[in-house]
């Protein structure tokens, strides 16, 4: 495991061109048992996620990108498809078994449970990043895609929404851009 700041944080950037090799199913697994550890509320756990990891999987995920992310799509191996499961409080028995059963999620509207697992997936999100950086692995966050293509050819059987795409795998660090400025601590926080 590669745990300093840098790896993680510091010296980790978003890429955005890959040297192609996929990740085997243990290490997919391995990104996924640390993610699963990240905060959610009520531990409703919405994320989902459908990992891609065949040329000719990989080629179908391209086919489904706008144009500025088709050719980024097509040098990596591997991609997770970062998704929300609408239907995430069906879970809430075993994830949080300490609930008034069934939980109120029950009777909410759909606008309602999608800001809910929208929300609460994001953060899951930021652990799928960190937690692939942790494991040696360079990773892209891509949200351009045409969001119904992907679901029809990747979850159409579930009531599971687009999110993102992250590629997977070793970046080339040569084509990257100069990092983007952050805002300063002033412009961004406060402490009272
Ligand atoms: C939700 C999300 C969607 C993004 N969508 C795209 C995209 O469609 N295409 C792209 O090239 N980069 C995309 N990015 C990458 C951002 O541009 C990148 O994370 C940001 O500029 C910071 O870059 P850095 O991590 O290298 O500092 C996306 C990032 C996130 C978190």
């Amino acid at each position: 495991m590669h745990f300093s700041k840098e790896s993680i944080f510091t010296d980790a950037r978003s890429h955005k061109k890959y040297h192609g090799n996929s990740l085997t199913e243990k290490e997919l697994r391995e990104i996924y048992e640390l993610t699963k550890c990240a905060p959610s509320a009520n531990n409703s756990c919405p994320l989902r996620m459908v990992f891609v990891n065949t040329p000719e999987s990989m080629e179908m995920l391209a086919l489904c990108a706008m144009d500025f992310n088709q050719e980024k799509t097509r040098t990596a191996g591997s991609a997770a498809i970062l998704a929300y499961d609408l239907e995430f409080y069906k879970n809430f028995s075993k994830l949080a078994p300490h609930m008034k059963q069934p939980t109120p999620h029950f009777s909410w509207s759909e606008e309602q449970l999608d800001r809910y697992a929208l929300a609460n997936s994001n953060m899951q999100a930021g652990f799928f990043i960190a937690a692939s950086r942790a494991l040696g692995f360079d990773c892209g966050p891509l949200g351009g895609f045409y969001t119904n293509e992907v679901k029809d050819k990747f979850f159409k059987d579930t009531h599971w929404k687009f999110n993102c795409v992250v590629l997977l795998g070793s970046g080339d660090r040569s084509v990257l851009h100069p990092r983007g400025a952050r805002l300063e601590f002033e412009e961004a926080c406060r402490i009272i």
